[in-house]
């Protein structure tokens, strides 16, 4: 329902200010959100306000009352008018009163890339550097590619450290071709080799999921960077010499790096690397568990049961066999990017990375 138009007693100059003054208001502060709605209400040719307006105080203006009364009245069809053209930005008040410059303007805050996204990049461009190339590989990947093919066989103890979600209703196919949540980033080695012949030198960065229950530093999907350098002549001191250059480039140039012997079905010999722990420098702290050490990543040589699964796939494709352990060796890495992120930052809770709590995420803009 529209109001009625107050009454205009007086045509004075400041009855004429106060009665026009209410209406600049009313139009202000009108929903514009509906233009058509705000257009008849406003401008409808019998019962818009305008026009009742003009009836009210136009018609019985004394003549001297005519023209400022005139004025007004354009001034405040103009303010609707403009009101209608940017409903949203409602300029109507820079129509009568100017733009107060003096305001802030609208802001748009720009995105940036999640902290987890950005470590991922970083660690990337330090093999990037290195002459390395990015590969990528599928979230749903076969028994094959993530277990078998990688030296786990069937009922191997090596696979409950790796439990995952398996896609439902697949017992008529044989288990190799079973699909799963792939749990690693290491099937994409596989799926290049098989691909390409050597020199192979490519990083996989890639999200990944496990059975694992949520806690402070565990996450069932979390994100590796996997590495993989196979040529001619490739040793353990190759490896070595560049995770300890990845570490410095990462961590800063005062890290050392030490390996320890550990287990992986698709590397022999396999590695665990620590680092010299960034917050205390190897003094010992509650970080390190006061052992001076940081545990960061896997590694190792190529097992050449992998070399072995490669070729026979190859074959069976119809390509050359290019996988001989004789004249190919080569090392793999693969590295956890939250863990990595939470060192970097001093983050003690892997949960923050995925609340999409803005207060947490505006602190790596
Ligand atoms: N795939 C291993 C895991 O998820 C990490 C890993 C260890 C990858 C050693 C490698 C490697 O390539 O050589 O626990």
């Amino acid at each position: 329902m529209n109001e009625a138009i107050p009454q205009l007693v007086n045509y004075d100059e400041p009855s004429l200010e106060a009665a026009f003054a209410t209406l600049a208001e009313e139009v202000r502060a009108a929903d514009t959100t509906d233009p058509e709605a705000f257009r008849l209400h406003w401008l409808g040719r019998k019962q818009g306000r305008l026009k009742l307006v003009s009836e009210a105080w136009l018609k019985s203006a004394p003549a001297e009352a005519r023209k400022p009364l005139g004025i007004r009245f354009n001034q405040l069809k103009q303010q609707i008018e403009a009101a209608l053209e940017a409903p949203a930005a409602k300029p109507a008040v820079a129509a009568v009163q100017g733009i107060d410059i003096s305001l802030p303007g609208t802001f748009r805050a720009p995105g940036i890339p999640h902290p987890l996204l950005k470590t991922m990049q970083e660690i990337v461009a330090v093999f990037h550097h290195l002459g390395y190339s990015t590969n990528l590989g599928p979230q749903v990947e076969s028994d094959f590619y993530n277990f078998e093919a990688l030296n786990f066989p069937p009922n191997h103890p090596a696979r409950d450290t790796q439990d995952t979600l398996v896609i439902a209703n697949q017992q008529t196919r044989p288990s190799r071709d079973r699909l799963l949540m792939r749990t690693h980033t290491s099937p994409v080695q596989i799926r290049t080799m098989i691909e390409q012949g050597p020199p192979v030198r490519i990083v996989i960065p890639g999200k990944v999921h496990r059975n694992d229950a949520a806690d402070a530093t565990h996450s069932p999907i979390f994100h590796q960077v996997e590495g993989l350098c196979v040529d001619t002549n490739i040793t353990f001191s190759d490896l070595k010499g560049t995770l300890d250059h990845a570490m410095k480039a990462l961590f800063g140039s005062d890290v050392k790096t030490r390996f320890f012997p550990s287990f992986f079905p698709f590397t022999e010999p396999s590695a665990d690397v620590q680092i010299s722990c960034i917050f205390c420098g190897g003094k010992g702290c509650r970080k390190c568990k006061h052992s001076g050490w940081i545990e960061l990543l896997g590694c190792g040589m190529v097992d050449p049961a992998v070399f072995a699964a490669v070729d026979e796939q190859r074959i069976a494709q119809g390509k050359e066999p290019a996988y001989s352990p004789e004249k190919i060796t080569g090392f793999a890495f693969g590295m956890g990017v939250e863990r990595i992120a939470m060192i970097q930052h001093g983050i003690s809770d892997i949960g923050h990375f995925y609340s999409g709590d803005m207060r947490f995420l505006e602190q790596f803009a």
